[in-house]
């Protein structure tokens, strides 16, 4: 492998969610990388600051409207995201953590939930497959000897695909504190990660996932200068992590960036923490020796 290791020179990566937050630092990072970016979010305002932002920094990228908890919505903007060539890169990021008890939460949140977090995830991957599959024809990977060595041949036709899911260390462990219909979304996302990973392997899509611990964002950062209870919650959090700090937004999107090269192209079927050591550490362990 020549050049830097993640390149991403002439993909075209599709990141719900983008409009902000973490999503936003991934379509940066990844149209750094070289990618076209097409931002899909329901927050039209938040997208085209992301694609300013783009643009500005010297990338490609367009926004798209899209409710992920709405197939027909999926299916029109997808149509729009192929409209100059499919994804052959998929971010699932958009999610809500409406936080309520097991035993308080609503039939509504549940399935909003549910339906933001992981149906929308299952239905953005199938509808992304199912373009890059139509489109066919030799994707960005090089060919040795004959044969494909980034996508693999189904029915003479090769793509080269990779799908990144955001999910959590909530979707493997227990965060309480409201946390219940989250972390069971994300939980289902981990699960939905290895069964497409597995599904598509001879089609040559890749399916993975990051999952990060607490991350820096604004409202984080204001919280942990924040001396109420509230605020001790980041020391609560930063116990947890053997690395002592929270991750950065940077810190993720360069994961999903790993994830979605081919510098990742032995890899599928992953979820990858981004979590300074968090899922690593057992509850009655100490850090350090
Ligand atoms: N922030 C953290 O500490 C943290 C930690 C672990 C995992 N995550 C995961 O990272 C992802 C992004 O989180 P964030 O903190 O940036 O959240 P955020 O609320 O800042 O951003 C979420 C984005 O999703 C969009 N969105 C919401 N509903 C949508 C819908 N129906 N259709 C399309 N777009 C929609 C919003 O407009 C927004 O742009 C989520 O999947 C979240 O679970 C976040």
């Amino acid at each position: 492998m020549t050049g830097p290791l993640v390149n991403l020179a002439g993909r075209h990566a599709a990141v719900t969610g983008a409009a902000g937050g973490l999503g936003r630092s991934i379509a940066r990072t990844l149209a750094g990388a070289g990618a076209r970016i097409s931002v899909l979010d329901i927050n039209a305002a938040g997208a085209e600051q992301t694609v300013s932002q783009i643009r500005a920094a010297g990338g490609c990228a367009d926004s798209i409207s899209c409710d992920v908890a709405d197939a027909g919505s999926i299916a029109a903007a997808f149509d729009q995201v192929a409209a100059s060539g499919p994804a052959d890169i998929l971010v699932n990021n958009a999610g809500i953590n409406p936080r309520q008890a097991s035993l308080e939460v609503t039939d509504e949140t549940w399935a909003h939930t549910l339906a933001i977090n992981l149906t929308g995830y299952f239905l953005c991957a199938r509808r992304f497959a199912e373009r890059l599959i139509a489109a066919g024809g030799p994707g960005p990977g090089a060919a040795v000897n004959g044969a494909a060595v980034n996508g693999a041949a189904v029915n003479g036709a090769v793509v080269n695909g990779a799908v990144v899911n955001v999910s959590s260390i909530g979707g493997s462990t227990s965060l309480g504190r409201g946390n219940f219909p989250y972390g069971v979304s994300k939980g289902g996302v981990d699960q939905l990660t290895r069964e497409l990973a597995v599904a598509w392997a001879p089609r040559g899509i890749r399916v993975n996932a990051v999952a990060p611990c607490q991350i820096a964002t604004d409202g984080l950062r204001a919280l942990s200068e924040n001396p109420s209870a509230e605020g001790r919650l980041i020391d609560t959090f930063l116990r947890g992590i053997p690395l002592g700090r929270l991750a950065e937004p940077e810190e993720v999107a360069a994961a999903v960036a790993f994830l979605a090269s081919d510098a990742a192209a032995m890899i599928t079927g992953v979820i990858l923490p981004v979590d300074g050591g968090n899922l690593a550490l057992n509850a009655g362990g100490t850090i350090g020796e």
